[in-house]
């Protein structure tokens, strides 16, 4: 970016040249961060060992499994870095085996011993219920909660299935699924077939992006499951929404709108209200159409105003300067003129003090006085959670 732009913009545009950091990671969103090094969940592996599994099949299983914890993932609890993720393993044919709690594997070479000693072969039945397989999985990931009080810690079920036999049975693991999703499990499939009844049943047993077909090719699959788990490690306190980018992937940032109509509040109290919701969170910012249209659509869908929509961002003219909100303590951002910045035209104007700037129901952004109006809706932001990003954001449902 060349400076002497920058400052012309910021001329055309009637603003001071305030100095813009010329670090363009400020003014981006970041993805989500990963390192499964660092990864942080409670995971249950579930496996079917009937004989619908292949021995190839379950030693491609074992394969996986080693590779995919084998990654130096601080495994169990009592580190220092809080990071960690337990594992507990579950094993299933007609009925289900719990073969270690989740608190049972503390390093590694645990792990390797469990599959090792619980997946080598497999049961002389036929019968295969991936349902009881994982209602096995929710009562360890509950036991072993209540035992490592990791309450902030998100769910995962880890199932391997070669066969899908429940609509014969009392239990329903599509609906068995759905429901531990909507208790904040995510579920991972992993199809050891490829019948065309079973395979599409399996994958409609996994949370939206999570199934995964065994290729019996090891490095791919080890690639998907350390994939998943990471983008599992990425998410925001309960009731947020998570930014998806056009690509619908997500990216590591959180927004909440709040409503505060008719109360005497103002802008100030919303920059208070965003830090106290949550640790690190302030009022949201727009550096992309992107982020601009998905905050509108989610005000728009969230707050039943039609086109009377009006809400307030983190932008605001403060010291002669517009200036981003930032976490409480951070430097407030200058608005850079570079990006993102199609305000409504002549807007906004360095001559009027105390301006913040609202959004419209139709996307055009106009100047704001900061003072409250019968009408005052504001919406918040923070970093999500992730491998790099420890929090207690599940904690506080
Ligand atoms: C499987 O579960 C059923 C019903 O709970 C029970 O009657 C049966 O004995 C169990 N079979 C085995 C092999 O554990
Ligand atoms: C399992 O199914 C296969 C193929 O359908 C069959 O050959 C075998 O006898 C069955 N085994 C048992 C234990 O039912
Ligand atoms: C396994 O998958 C990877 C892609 O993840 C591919 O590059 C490789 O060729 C595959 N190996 C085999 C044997 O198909
Ligand atoms: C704005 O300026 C006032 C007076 O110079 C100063 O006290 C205040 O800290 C400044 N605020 C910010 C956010 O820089
Ligand atoms: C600010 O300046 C613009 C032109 O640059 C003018 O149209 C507007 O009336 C001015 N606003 C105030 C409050 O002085």
């Amino acid at each position: 970016m060349n400076t002497v732009f920058a400052c012309l913009a910021i001329f055309v545009f009637g603003i001071y040249c305030s100095p813009v950091p010329q670090n363009a990671a400020a003014y981006t969103d970041p993805a989500c961060p990963g390192n499964i090094k660092n990864l942080w969940l409670d995971v249950v592996v579930v496996v079917d060992r009937s004989m619908q599994m292949t021995d190839a099949q379950l030693w491609q299983v074992r394969q996986t499994l080693t590779q995919v914890f084998g990654s130096d993932i601080r495994i169990g609890t009592g580190y220092s870095d809080k990071r960690s993720t337990c594992v507990g393993f579950v094993t299933y044919n007609s009925n289900a085996t719990v073969t270690a709690e989740l608190d049972i594997a503390k390093s590694f070479p645990d792990i390797y011993n469990i599959i090792q000693g619980s997946l080598v072969d497999v049961a002389s039945t036929n019968a295969s219920s991936l349902g009881e397989g994982l209602l096995a999985a929710q009562r360890v990931l509950n036991s072993g909660r209540q035992r490592t009080n990791r309450y902030n810690v998100k769910q995962v079920i880890l199932a391997f299935a070669a066969d899908f036999q429940d609509e014969f049975s009392n239990l329903n693991a599509i609906e068995l699924s759905r429901d531990l999703q909507s208790n904040g499990i995510s579920i991972i499939t992993v199809a050891c077939t490829k019948d065309s009844y079973a395979l599409p049943r399996i994958n409609m047993c996994a949370t939206p992006g999570y199934a995964f077909v065994d290729e019996m090719n090891t490095s791919k699959l080890v690639k998907q499951l350390t994939g998943a788990l990471i983008n599992i490690n990425c998410f925001c306190p309960e009731d947020w929404v998570q930014y998806t980018g056009s690509d619908k992937k997500k990216l590591g940032v959180c927004i909440k709108g709040f409503d505060f109509s008719g109360s005497a509040w103002g802008y100030d109290h919303a920059v208070q209200y965003c830090q106290n919701q949550v640790s690190r969170g302030h009022l949201a910012n727009e550096f992309s159409k992107e982020k601009h249209d998905f905050i509108n659509l989610y005000m728009m869908n969230t707050f039943n105003r039609g086109m009377h929509l009006d809400y307030s961002i983190g932008l605001r003219y403060l010291n002669s300067t517009w200036v981003w909100e930032e976490p409480k303590g951070q430097p407030k951002l200058p608005l850079n003129p570079d990006i993102y910045s199609t305000w409504a035209p002549g807007y906004p104007q360095k001559n009027s003090t105390g301006q913040v700037v609202g959004v419209k129901a139709n996307g055009i952004l106009t100047n704001w006085v900061g003072s409250a109006t019968s009408e005052w809706l504001f919406v918040c932001q923070v970093q999500s959670s992730s491998t790099e990003h420890y929090t207690t954001y599940v904690e506080q449902q």
